[in-house]
């Protein structure tokens, strides 16, 4: 039987489209349910034109998780990824999944990440900073926004005549390149203990 993903996401989705059709074909791994909090979010739309199984949750529940737990277990999800999430997971989840939860964000961390730092708020104060590189993290997820064990990083250069839509791009097409292949790396368990037992900040460059 393939391991199953659940893709978590709060917008636009196109983080997820790119996950969904990378491991469309894939012989060990496929997406098995879209969660959204947000009944509005673009990303229900992508799950129904692949015809996936996708639900709204509403934070109540996602809090207390008895419905959410059995969803997990109903579509057999061995591994959750957040994908634009907004909302802070709660202990359960992150001891249901550990070690089994990534999400990405769109900054080198520990920089420019935390509570209120997503979207276009984090390619703002990149800006604003004057930073000459920014770039992505995928890290495991724990009950802190933004803080869990890091697993990959990539970067992109930032230039003087950048501004934070031009930079957002940039990152954006780092985030379609890499996540996918990230999490089926993750998944496979082609990085060992060891490197998953690295503190924070002692990167494995996969690629
Ligand atoms: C991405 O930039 C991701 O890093 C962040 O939220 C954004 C989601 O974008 N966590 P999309 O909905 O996948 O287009």
């Amino acid at each position: 039987m393939k391991k199953k993903i659940a893709i978590f996401a709060s917008g636009t989705g196109s983080n997820a489209r790119k996950i969904i059709e990378y491991f469309q074909d894939h012989p060990d791994i496929s997406v098995g349910l879209v969660v959204s909090n947000n009944p509005t979010a673009g990303v229900l739309d992508i799950a129904r034109d692949h015809h996936l199984p996708a639900i709204v949750i509403n934070r109540q529940e996602f809090r207390e998780g008895t419905q959410l737990s059995d969803e997990l277990k109903q579509h057999h999800i061995d591994f959750i990824v957040l994908a634009g999430f907004l909302w802070l997971i709660p202990a359960w989840l992150v001891k249901q999944y550990e070690q089994r939860m990534v999400n990405i964000h769109p900054s080198l961390l520990p920089k420019f990440g935390g509570k209120g730092m997503y979207g276009m708020h984090v390619h703002e104060a990149v800006c604003q900073a004057g930073e000459r590189e920014t770039g992505i993290t995928i890290h495991y997820v724990n009950e802190q926004y933004d803080d869990g064990n890091i697993v990959f990083q990539t970067k992109c250069i930032v230039e003087p005549d950048d501004t934070p839509h031009t930079v957002a791009k940039k990152v954006q097409q780092l985030e379609h390149r890499y996540f996918p292949e990230v999490i089926e790396q993750l998944m496979l368990n082609n990085i060992s203990q060891y490197h998953l037992s690295l503190p924070k900040n002692n990167l494995f460059p996969l690629l």
